[in-house]
């Protein structure tokens, strides 16, 4: 029979087994949040349209191409949420949280949505953990989000991370950086990819984030003769950079400077950084984030400063995949009843399940039956109970870990597995 419908291009569906590892994922993130101060913001999924379009950049891709824009029955011209940063940042000031504190630590999770071409790593719906420190233009503002930004990575198992950092200076700074850039590239305009000549034009930074291979040819070849925003920045902003990047030996993180970095979308200032993993090809950017400082006044709130990241979910849990990084489910125990004992079985299963994860046939079948689906099931115990046993208050354990069985007493069950699961 033929289906009548797929999931729609670019969107997945999680499994269990899938889920299950993206819980696990979820509940590290949530641990590490907490112990970093951080408090969660939930948004809406779409806002107005205006509001992406204002804060993202129009001549981002982001605004150009990527947009799930539409029209709803009331005529309102709104989008699906591209990114979280713009709709945190709608809720900070529309609450007026800068009024009850100077330094806010906010963080979300959840869908986002890019109309972009579908590939590996890449999705029209995916999923952001998102973190914004907003209140202080300080570089240790920038150094504690970096390493919130790699602690998250490394709660899930990643090691030896590599932060690649870049300044992208002041609105000002990069017009004359971007005029400079300009004025290298334009000699090899005729070889770059339609995209790249336009944005020579529009705006020449974003050259450099392209993915096409004629470009990157010319980028290449160009090397090192390529100015640097670096050496375009202020004082005020390389005093800002020189004491994130002292702050970060401070810390410990492994950082890179990458002068060809340039993020996505326009709202940055100062401090720009990104992880990339090499697995994923051109999608390579696990996350990345910045300073914005001046984003909540171009949205009409007070000036303050901020600088946050987000981390795509779907890529981490990829690398996580191919990697065979660990994830730690729970055991599982599979209570099994020899004839007469099923009545007996539903009450101690209910009540293991308070604590433990457990699973038993409902089906009424032989014990053969039951032994074999524990079997398949992967549970790490199997509890059978027989009525000699019982009449003693007590059941078998195996531990399929170590191979040994015993008698257990009853009451005493679940200490002895979450003990063993330790
Ligand atoms: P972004 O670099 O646009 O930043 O996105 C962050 C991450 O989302 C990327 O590094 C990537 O892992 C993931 N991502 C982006 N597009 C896709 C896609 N189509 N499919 C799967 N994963 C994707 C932001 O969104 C900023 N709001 C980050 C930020 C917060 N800056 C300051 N505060």
């Amino acid at each position: 029979m033929a289906l009548k419908h797929q999931a729609p291009r670019g969107t997945r569906d999680l499994l269990p087994d899938d889920s299950a590892r993206w819980a696990w994922a979820e509940q590290q993130t949530r641990l590490v949040l907490e112990r970093y101060g951080y408090g969660e913001m939930r948004t809406p999924m779409f806002e107005d349209f205006e509001l992406f379009a204002r804060t993202s950049g129009e001549s981002s891709d982001v605004v150009q191409k990527e947009m799930y824009r539409f029209t709803d029955l009331g005529e309102r011209e709104l989008a699906l949420r591209p990114e979280f940063t713009a709709g945190v940042l709608r809720a900070f000031l529309e609450h007026g949280l800068g009024g009850r504190a100077r330094v806010h630590r906010l963080w979300s999770m959840g869908s986002v949505f890019r109309y972009g071409r579908p590939q590996k790593g890449r999705y029209r719906q995916f999923s952001q953990v998102n973190c914004e420190l907003i209140g202080s233009a300080a570089p240790g503002a920038d150094v504690e989000v970096i390493s919130l930004f790699v602690d998250l990575y490394e709660a899930w198992g990643f090691r030896g991370l590599t932060v690649k950092v870049n300044t992208v200076g002041q609105p000002a700074s990069r017009r004359e950086y971007g005029a400079k850039l300009r004025d290298a590239l334009a000699p090899y305009a005729a070889r770059m990819s339609e995209d790249s000549k336009r944005r020579l034009e529009q705006n020449p930074l974003r050259v450099l984030d392209t993915k096409d291979e004629s470009d990157l040819g010319v980028l290449r070849e160009l090397g090192t003769k390529l100015p640097r925003m670096l050496d375009s920045v202020d004082a005020e902003d390389r005093a800002h950079w020189d004491q994130v990047i002292a702050g970060l030996e401070s810390a410990g993180i492994a950082y890179e400077l990458d002068h060809g970095l340039v993020r996505g979308l326009d709202y940055y200032t100062r401090t720009a950084f990104e992880v990339h993993d090499p697995s994923l090809g051109a999608q390579s950017a696990l996350g990345g984030g910045g300073r914005y400082d001046g984003l909540i006044e171009q949205l009409g709130g007070n000036p303050t400063p901020g600088v946050g990241f987000a981390i795509g979910m779907d890529r981490a849990l990829l690398v996580m995949e191919e990697r065979g990084l660990s994830v730690e489910l729970p055991d599982t125990v599979y209570v099994v009843a020899r004839d007469g004992m099923r009545a007996n079985v539903v009450a101690l299963v209910r009540d293991l399940r308070k604590m433990l994860r457990v699973e038993c046939d409902v089906e009424g079948r032989s014990f053969k039956n039951q032994m074999e689906a524990a079997g398949k099931s992967k549970a790490r115990f199997v509890v059978i109970a027989g009525e000699e046993e019982w009449a003693r208050g007590e059941v078998a354990l195996k531990d399929s870990k170590t191979g040994e069985q015993k008698a257990v007493k009853r009451e005493a069950l679940a200490g002895e597995v979450t003990a063993r699961s330790r």
